[in-house]
């Protein structure tokens, strides 16, 4: 996730506004930044790795002459944050014709650098984005070369040379473009990722987000998935970029403070983050193919597997040693990261293979368990959402879950990305061992691909449902989370989100583990959360459920849609989509838990986005 702004002034110069608009953009990346405008038709770029702050330091990012512009913060996802990765892009000329800044992934660009490459074209950077100038540089010398003139005069040819480029493109764009040979215009387009014009009476501008022109303007344009929007000093044009046809969208008057606007009128960043989680998992099924080729070929001839991080990432480590076991029939052992010295320093080696997973990708306690595993030749391979992290640096392979982002202190959006790109890693592992069916293999791909879908679903159905719960039960004292199987992963979560931001002790267990100590707790009225896909675990689960209903505890299921024989015997329920395969399951399952954490918070008057005694980033041991 990146940020991308854009915009056309009548007087005055366009980099500070560049510059203050990115700052208002920087919480969706800040790890590069950069900025292109034209003047007198020539393009003038600055760039850098680091913050907007630093770079500005450094480079006067308000020192760019002319009245149009673009810009770009960043979060990287191929390539890592250095200036030649950092965005605007331009194409192989000396002085550049074009300028690009994109947020989104461009599945394909692979083919399509090798393609521009066989026919001259040099690359600088090791982004996909950068394909997206070479394209249009490219469509456009061949619109001048064959010498098409466009039939109508709805078309320049600058238009047409980014209609036809973003046709190529699979997977998803936001875009700006520049052209020095068209100084009074930018084009921008969008599939999937989001997009939005300001309207204002001397200016026009575009962005990834609408704070970013807040304070200029509160006239807002959505673009929608599919459409191009031609930007004139005065005037603009959209139009659908399948039919070419022109449409006419309304302005809408925005009315949200600036604070709102950052969270996108959410009142908090934790419940953007976990509305945002339909999107951040369709990113994960773009991840590089290379990367998870190659991990697992690492994984795939290693003599152990130890998967070693903290808290929530731990949580997604321990599911997915039940992934790992299930479909690749590859044992894994999961160990927190602060215990991983005492535990394996002395036993892990050569032959060992770590696989570290960290949203932060600097929590202090992991890399202190790489640092141990490295000294002993171990290799080691890294999944975390910040490209160019400590992790990402000492990985001999590292894979980036493309969450953006993630503000809010309690991890939910980063959650499921990492099962999500975990579950991947297991499915690869269980072809390459050939340890499942093909017919198998289908459906869990099929079923990983409606994952983003079940997840909206979720969100839709359940959420007012579980807001009441919260309300219901904002007293209680303490909570139990119990599942089986896979699912004891998602209690453990469902528990340490509650924990964090609610502060309610709460208590996870595998659920054949509670008659052996902590059933003497129940009492009636006790609140226990059973987590009861419809496992091969379900049937026993359904015991452990009766064994606290005699006891009078007041049981909440996270259980299939219409499964009768649990929604009978407990006291509330959550309904989750039908068909979801057991592996898959703690995605779609953790989310009422997130959301059943953040309403107790603010039940009880917590902050939900800042809690007491925590960090997003924990640095120290
Ligand atoms: O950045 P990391 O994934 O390494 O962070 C690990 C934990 O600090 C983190 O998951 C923490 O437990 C969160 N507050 C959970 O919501």
């Amino acid at each position: 996730m990146c940020g991308i702004f854009g915009c056309i002034l009548r007087k005055g110069d366009a980099a500070p506004i560049i510059h203050a608009a990115l700052k208002r953009l920087e919480y969706r990346g800040y790890d590069s930044v950069g900025e292109a405008t034209i003047e007198e038709g020539k393009i003038h770029v600055k760039k850098d790795a680091g913050s907007i702050d630093e770079v500005h330091q450094i480079r006067n990012l308000d020192n760019l002459p002319g009245r149009i512009g673009i810009g770009h913060t960043r979060w990287a996802t191929h390539g890592a944050p250095t200036q030649a990765n950092a965005h605007p892009h331009v194409g192989c000329l000396e002085q550049p014709e074009i300028a690009v800044v994109h947020n989104g992934i461009i599945e394909n660009y692979a083919e399509l650098k090798k393609e521009l490459e066989d026919s001259g074209h040099i690359f600088r950077s090791k982004t996909d984005s950068e394909v997206i100038a070479h394209l249009i540089e490219d469509t456009l010398t061949n619109i001048r070369r064959e010498k098409i003139k466009s039939k109508s005069t709805v078309h320049s040819d600058f238009e047409r040379a980014v209609l036809s480029a973003v046709q190529r493109f699979q997977g998803s764009y936001a875009i700006a473009v520049l052209s020095a040979k068209e100084p009074d215009t930018i084009i921008c387009a969008r599939h999937e990722s989001p997009l939005v014009l300001g309207i204002a009476d001397d200016a026009l501008y575009l962005a990834s987000d609408i704070p970013a022109f807040l304070p200029l303007t509160n006239r807002v344009i959505y673009l929608e998935s599919g459409e191009l929007a031609v930007l004139k000093s005065n005037t603009f044009k959209v139009t659908k970029i399948a039919s070419r046809s022109e449409v006419f969208p309304e302005p809408k008057i925005i009315d949200w403070a600036p604070e709102m606007a950052e969270k996108q009128g959410y009142p908090h960043f934790m419940l953007k983050e976990i509305i945002e989680q339909p999107s951040c998992i369709r990113n994960t099924l773009r991840l590089q193919d290379k990367y998870l080729e190659l991990i697992t070929t690492f994984m795939d001839r290693a003599r152990e597997v130890i998967m070693v991080a903290c808290g929530t990432s731990y949580h997604a480590c321990l599911a997915a040693s039940y992934m790992f076991s299930k479909l690749s029939f590859l044992a894994t052992h999961p160990v927190i990261a602060s215990e991983f010295v005492e535990q394996h320093g002395k036993s892990v080696n050569i032959d060992s293979t770590i696989l570290t997973v960290s949203q932060s990708g600097e929590t202090a306690d992991t890399l202190a368990a790489v640092e141990t595993a490295r000294q002993r030749a171990a290799t080691i391979l890294g999944l975390t959402n910040v490209v160019g992290s400590t992790l990402t640096r000492v990985s001999r392979v590292y894979i980036g879950q493309q969450s953006g982002p993630e503000i809010g202190v309690a991890a939910t959006k980063t959650f499921t990305s990492q099962l999500s790109v975990l579950s991947q890693l297991a499915i690869r592992l269980a072809k390459k061992r050939g340890k499942v069916s093909q017919e198998e293999i289908d459906l869990l791909e099929d079923n990983i691909e409606r994952i983003p879908d079940i997840v909206e679903n979720i969100i839709e159905t359940q959420h007012k449902k579980v807001e009441n719960l919260a309300k219901k039960h904002k007293d209680k004292q303490c909570f139990f989370f119990l599942g089986r199987g896979i699912s004891y992963a998602t209690a453990l979560e469902g528990r340490l989100k509650l924990m964090e931001i609610a502060y309610v002790p709460s208590i996870a267990f595998p659920a054949g583990e509670s008659k052996h100590g902590p059933i003497s707790l129940i009492q009636p009225g006790f609140p226990v959360f059973f987590i009861c896909p419809p496992d091969d675990t379900r049937k026993t689960l359904i015991g452990n459920i009766m064994e606290m209903k005699a006891r009078g505890a007041s049981v909440i299921a996270i259980c299939e849609e219409g499964d009768e024989n649990i929604i009978d015997l407990v006291d509330d329920y959550i309904e989750i989509t039908k068909g979801i395969p057991e592996v898959l399951s703690p995605i779609p399952y953790v989310i009422p838990l997130q959301l059943f954490a953040y309403h107790m918070a603010l039940e009880r008057g917590c902050d939900p986005d800042k809690p007491r005694n925590l960090a997003k980033s924990v640095t120290v041991k």
